[in-house]
Formats: C-alpha cells, structure tokens, sequence
C-alpha cells in the first residue's frame, strides 16, 4: 500500500527522505516521488513510476531542502505513471500533495473543479486536493484554513500530508489511514508507519482521525478539525531500529523466520510461570472476561488462518467461538450481544477490511479487542481493549512470525477466557510447552530439511496441503504463504475433504503436504496414503518420523510439543519450504507481485 512520509529540519533533508522512503517501500509500491520546499514559492517536485532508486537517480544529488514530502504509490486510480505518482501539485504548481487511501467523492469533486477552470494532469483521486486547497488560497483563506476546508470537502479515507508555498510548514491530518509523528531532537518526521523513521527517533505521536497536524522547524501543533489545540502524549517505540534491518539475510522473511525464539519469547514474557501456573497479562484485570459469553474472531489472510487457529484454542476450553473473514463479517450478520467479544486478529492493526469488522461489531455492541503487533495502530486505539503479540517489526509482506505469536497470544487469551469464565484451567503441561517453544522452534530451525524437499519439488504442478482441526488451520496458512511467494498453485484442504472432491486433481506432478501433529493425527495419515496411492509425492510434517514410514516420501521433523502448541511447529516447516521454493525460483520474495504488507483500502 502506498506509504507518506515528511521530513521537517533546519538542514538539508533529502536523504532522509529518500532512505524513509526505502524503508517503507517493504509495503509494496510501484512508483515513487518527493517534494521539498527550496526556496521558491513552488516546491520542486521529483516523481517517476519504478523504484525509489530510479527516483535518487532522477534527483542525482541535485535537490536539496530541510522541509519536504514523499510517497511510494501503490496503483488504485490509474495505472503506475510518472504522472500518476505522488507529490501531486496544483495548477500553478504551488502546492504539493501525498496522499493514501481513496478519496471516494473525487469524480464530483474533480468536475467541479475542471468546470470552474482547473487543469488535471493526473488520473489520480488524489489530484482534487492541492487543486481544492488552490481554490480555497484563491479565496483568501490563510494556507491552514485553506487546508482545513480543502480537507472538509473529501469524503473516504486518507492520510495526506502536504506543502503549500514557501512555507516551512508540513499540513496533515488522517481519516481511516495510519499517520504518525517521529520527534526527534531538532527534526520531525511524518509516516504511514514507524519503521520509515525508527532510525532517526523512536519517540512519536499518533495522530487520530479528525485531527490536524502543523509541523514546522520551530515545532508541531496538533489540533481538532475545528481548531481546539490539543496536547498529544509522545510514546517511545520499543522497537529496535536494528530489527527493522534485513542484517546478514538475504530477505526479510528468512530474517524474521529466524526471530521467531525471539517472538515467541517476547510474547509469553511475564505472562505465563510453568511453575505456579499463573497466568498476568497486564493488559486486563482478572475477572476482566467473566461475562464473555461468546468469541468472534476476525481477520484476513494469515491474520485470518490465526483466527481460525483461535477457534479450535477456544473451543477446547468450551467457550463458544467463530471465525469470519473480516471483508464478509457485515453482510454475515452474525448474532451480537453485549456479552460478545469480538477479536480483531490484525498484525499491522491497519487492514481497512478488519477495522470495518471491528467498528461493525462495536456499532452493534459488542466488546472489542485487537490482538495486534503495533502500539498505538488504529485497531489497538479504536477497540475497547488491545492484546500486543509483541513481535518486533514484520517487514516482508509474507507474515511469519507475527502467525506463529499471534497463535501464542490467543492461546494466553483462550485461557484467560476460560479462567475468567470459572472454567477449568489447563494442566501446567500447557505452560511449561509454551515455555519451551522458543528452544523448541530454534532446534526446528537449526536441523530443517525444508530447503532440499523445496528444491526437489519445486517444479511440480500444484502443490496440496492437508490437515485436521488446528492443522487444517495451518494448512491453509502453508497453502497462502506458498502461493504468495512462489507464485506456483497451492491449495490447502481439510484432510478429511480431500476424497469429497479435491483427489481428482492429485497426481505425480502434485505433492501433498500432510501436517500431521493435531488431534486425529492418524485420519491424516489415511489421506496421505490415499494421496500417494494416485502417485503424489508425500511430504509429512510431524514429530514420530516412524510412524509415516509406509505414507511419506519426505519427513519435514518438528520437536514433540503440547497438541495446542504443534501447528505453530508445523507452520515454522511451512514457512520455510515456501521461502525456499521462492528462492529457487527467484521470486521477490520480500515484495510479492501485487501484494502490500498494510492493506489499508476496502
Ligand atoms: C500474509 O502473508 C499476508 N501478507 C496477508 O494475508 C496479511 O496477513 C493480511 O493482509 C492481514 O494483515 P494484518 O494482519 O496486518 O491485518
């Protein structure tokens, strides 16, 4: 998705600009541009369609200025153009403009403006607004007023940050997309997300729907739409602006599959003792769920394949729980009381699709809870209580260790569920497992053969995966990362659907992947014998490589673990035939074809 970023300084900025722009260019993007103020009354704009390289090689070290705009554009309304690329400027020139999200009135608002003389250049949504702030300049409004009607007349949602004049001022405000402030000791820096300034400051401000931010060198200014000043909190990020680097790794996917033993121990530290077995989030009070009496989870993709994961946590603990697809949750209607706690499973705590669930279930009056990865994120401000997974930055679009936490998470929230509700609590089994999986994903890492059976196969037709209960779960996981990143066909199934339909595509060209370790583990190993009868190569993923000797042709071995905890073992197998495939064929795998990491539009 498209990605904002402004620098504020006294000293020349272009740099940073560019090198913000390169750490977000992780969300996917396919042109790019700048706009600094220099001294003229209009900003000088640099914009081409391709990478932020091709853009440093347009500047070629001939632009400078301390106060200046960026954007990475991810195509909605027309095609990757240097003209379509942001900064977008007025007719004459004197204002610059970036913008994410869509404008939703732009066709409206874009004929009254060519009827009352203004000239486009672009096909953008985007393009109405420096002209809507030309317009209101024009009528003698002071550049913030301008600003503020300009924004008045949008409807939809945005992040849009823009220069006007000579001024050394950026104006922004946000509606539905993610907009934060980075203040550092004499710069300020402005972004759809943190990782894009992480390296020059970690202290920041969110800013929130409605509000409208001013930055100059001398300092920001935060205020509501209808101008009362207001005093934000600046909250220190505790994310490590080394985290947020590829360091010795070719992608950062395998980087951030190898941080998982990190992840994980992030994500139960201070919160489960295997000896006493207690259980403290800090996040909520005991007691705090007593009145739950039912679980709805939303999400999309991998997010989604958590959530799944989420039910099967729940429904072992006998609290009554689905899971919808975040996109289909309004028009699913499902049945919402007070007493229903509605989970929005987001990483980037930014998905459009998962934020309208979110807000669907409060409107309806449910409780709401993110389960997310980013403090202070629009889902973890909007819902009535929020759960950190707590897994450091996730830069490749392929989600991998934010799965395996966001799994942990919803274990530590199922039990926290169960405990509150007067359930029985589990056995210290549990505990002491979760206690050990850090080691356990570490050994599975150190001894995998994922990368050998990804080389074997990697030229097959199609790929299968199969599993039952919280492995079907991870199946389907295994299938999206597989497809997202090698761009072969993959599906995944439930074990015990593979003879209702989807055996009459197995053949010697289709290699089944059984993840075995759930419960019903032996069904499983019949759909894999049934796979190989028709002449599929059969991988297993399990812990007892014995006992799959008559049905696979390739064991993927994980430790032994609690039965909550295996699909999590299985997923980290997964995650590491599909980078290895991808490898091989020399997929981007950091920047899948068509794909963001934060898709923050419907
Ligand atoms: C997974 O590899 C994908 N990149 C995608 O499915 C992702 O999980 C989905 O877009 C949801 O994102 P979120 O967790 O940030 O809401």
């Amino acid at each position: 998705m498209c990605g904002i970023i402004a620098r504020v300084g006294s000293d020349n900025g272009v740099d940073e600009l560019l090198n913000s722009l390169s750490n977000l260019d992780y969300r996917g993007y396919d042109s790019a541009g700048l706009a600094v103020v220099n001294g003229d009354i209009r900003p000088t704009v640099v914009k081409c369609e391709g990478s932020i390289e091709d853009l440093g090689t347009r500047i070629d070290g001939r632009l400078a200025g301390s106060v200046g705009i960026g954007h990475t554009r991810w195509s909605t309304h027309g095609p990757p153009t240097d003209e379509n690329a942001h900064p977008h400027t007025c007719c004459d020139g004197r204002i610059a403009v970036v913008h994410n999200g869509i404008i939703e009135n732009h066709e409206s608002l874009r004929e009254r403006l060519v009827a009352a003389g203004h000239r486009f250049d672009s096909e953008t949504d985007t393009e109405v607004v420096p002209h809507l702030i030309e317009t209101y300049l024009k009528r003698g409004c002071d550049p913030e007023t301008a600003f503020r009607r300009a924004v008045g007349d949008l409807s939809g949602s945005y992040a849009i940050a823009a220069l006007i004049g000579d001024d050394d001022t950026v104006y922004a405000t946000r509606s539905g997309s993610p907009l934060v402030l980075g203040v550092g000791d004499d710069e300020y820096y402005l972004a759809s997300d943190v990782p894009a300034f992480l390296e020059y400051t970690d202290r920041v401000v969110y800013l929130e729907d409605g509000q409208l931010l001013t930055v100059d060198p001398e300092g920001y200014r935060l205020t509501t739409f209808d101008g009362r000043t207001l005093d934000p909190s600046v909250e220190t990020v505790n994310w490590d602006p080394e985290q947020a680097g590829k360091g010795a790794y070719d992608h950062f996917m395998l980087k951030e599959i190898y941080e998982q033993p990190h992840a994980l121990r992030q994500a139960i530290k201070g919160r489960v003792d295997p000896g006493t077995n207690e259980l403290s989030l800090e996040e909520f009070e005991e007691g705090a769920f007593a009145d739950v009496s039912d679980v709805q989870f939303v999400g999309c993709g991998t997010s989604y394949h958590a959530a799944l994961y989420g039910v099967h946590l729940c429904s072992n603990r006998g609290i009554p729980a689905a899971a919808y697809l975040a996109s289909e949750y309004a028009t699913s209607q499902p049945r919402i009381s007070e007493d229903t706690l509605v989970v929005g499973v987001t990483q980037s705590g930014e998905t459009a699709d998962t934020l309208n669930a979110l807000r669907e279930a409060d409107r309806a009056g449910a409780r709401t809870l993110a389960l997310t990865n980013v403090v202070g994120s629009t889902a973890a401000r909007e819902c009535d209580d929020a759960l950190l997974i707590r897994a450091g930055p996730e830069i490749g679009v392929a989600a991998t260790k934010t799965f395996s936490s966001q799994v942990v998470c919803l274990l530590l929230l199922a039990e926290r569920l169960a405990r509150d509700r007067g359930l029985d609590e589990s056995s210290s089994d549990l505990f002491a497992a979760l206690d050990a999986l850090p080691d356990a994903v570490q050994r599975l890492l150190d001894e995998t053969s994922a990368r050998s059976i990804a080389e074997r196969y990697s030229g097959a037709n199609s790929f299968f995966f199969i599993g039952r209960n919280t492995c079907f779960t991870v199946a389907l996981e295994g299938a999206l990362k597989f497809k997202e990143i090698t761009y072969e066909h993959a599906e995944g199934f439930a074990a015990g659907e593979l003879k209702h339909g989807p055996l009459a595509l197995v053949t010697p060209e289709t290699p089944a992947i059984g993840v075995l370790d759930g419960p019903d583990r032996e069904k499983t190993r019949h759909s894999l014998a049934e796979a190989r009868a028709r002449g599929a190569p059969v991988v297993a993923i399990t812990c007892d490589p014995e006992s799959v000797d008559d049905v696979a042709d390739h064991v993927l071995e994980v430790p032994r673990t609690h039965l909550e905890l295996a699909g999590v073992l299985a997923n980290v197998q997964l995650q590491l035939l599909s980078y290895h495939a991808a490898a091989m064929l020399s997929r981007p795998i950091d920047k899948p074809r068509n794909l963001a990491k934060s898709v923050t539009v419907e």
